[in-house]
């Protein structure tokens, strides 16, 4: 089952994912990171300017979970934006190594395939960094995505629009497409790291973690993983039906397993 560690806040998660991330950098130069968007992993990021700083990150490598279709790139909500803004620029990554899925609409048709075999090419990823949307997405995998679904176009579900409007100027300006890692690909990272803040996302915690696996909530997939952590605050894991058995097992975990 998913080890669930349930933090006092968004601090405590980023100190604690980011440790985590820099335990596998020490170990690996070339560890390859599952870089997911959004408001979830930023305390993840902010933790680790300080866990990496001073450390060689030259041959760190990464891999965005998802981008919006027909975005111009250079726009500020563009995920490839995002990216530079919160991950390559602060942490000192090489952008050459960072990939986000290409959204431009002239190679739409085949920019699915080109990112499955660029992560392939990488040795894929080491950690998935993952956020949980309301309507139990991960990456933009909504609603009655394929278990075996691969990089490919996705419609966003208007619920994921409005809950995503926040970053634009109205709602008519988030776009309706989306290019996403498949749930079959975020299924062959080696290391799953799903974190989730707020009552606001309790009920899908909850389906992901103690529901049964249904596509028609997308992040139970992480059930079918051998190796997931997921990282939330109490307001978060308010419907955990198991709550107090994840807090007995964190409290007594063995000193030397990382999460
Ligand atoms: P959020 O989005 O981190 O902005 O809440 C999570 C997601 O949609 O995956």
């Amino acid at each position: 089952m998913a080890e669930v560690v349930i933090v006092e806040n968004k601090t405590a998660a980023g100190a604690l994912v980011a440790d985590e991330i820099v335990r596998l950098i020490d170990s690996k130069a070339d560890a390859v990171l599952g870089l997911a968007t959004g408001s979830t992993p930023t305390s993840v990021y902010q933790a680790l300017r300080e866990g990496l700083a001073g450390r060689d990150v030259s041959k760190v490598r990464g891999f965005a979970l998802d981008e919006y279709v027909g975005l111009d790139p250079a726009h500020p909500e563009s995920y490839r934006s995002v990216i530079t803004r919160e991950v390559v620029d602060p942490l000192g990554l090489d952008p050459q190594r960072i990939r986000v899925p290409n959204g431009a609409a002239e190679t739409i048709e085949h920019a699915g395939d080109d990112y499955e075999q660029e992560i392939i090419d990488a040795g894929g990823v080491d950690l998935q960094i993952l956020g949980i949307g309301t309507t139990g997405h991960i990456g933009f995998n909504e609603p009655g995505s394929s278990f075996a679904s691969t990089t490919r176009v996705k419609t966003l579900t208007e619920q994921t629009r409005v809950d995503n409007a926040r970053f634009f100027t109205s709602l008519d300006e988030v776009p309706r497409h989306c290019i996403t890692q498949g749930l079959g690909t975020i299924l062959r990272a080696r290391h799953l790291v799903l974190l989730a803040f707020g009552e606001g996302k309790a009920p899908a915690v909850a389906g992901a973690v103690e529901g049964p696996v249904t596509s028609m909530l997308p992040a139970s997939a992480i059930q079918l993983h051998p190796h997931v952590t997921v990282v939330v605050d109490e307001a978060a894991a308010s419907q955990l039906k198991l709550a107090d058995y994840y807090r007995y097992t964190f409290a007594n975990k063995p000193a030397w397993q990382g999460i």
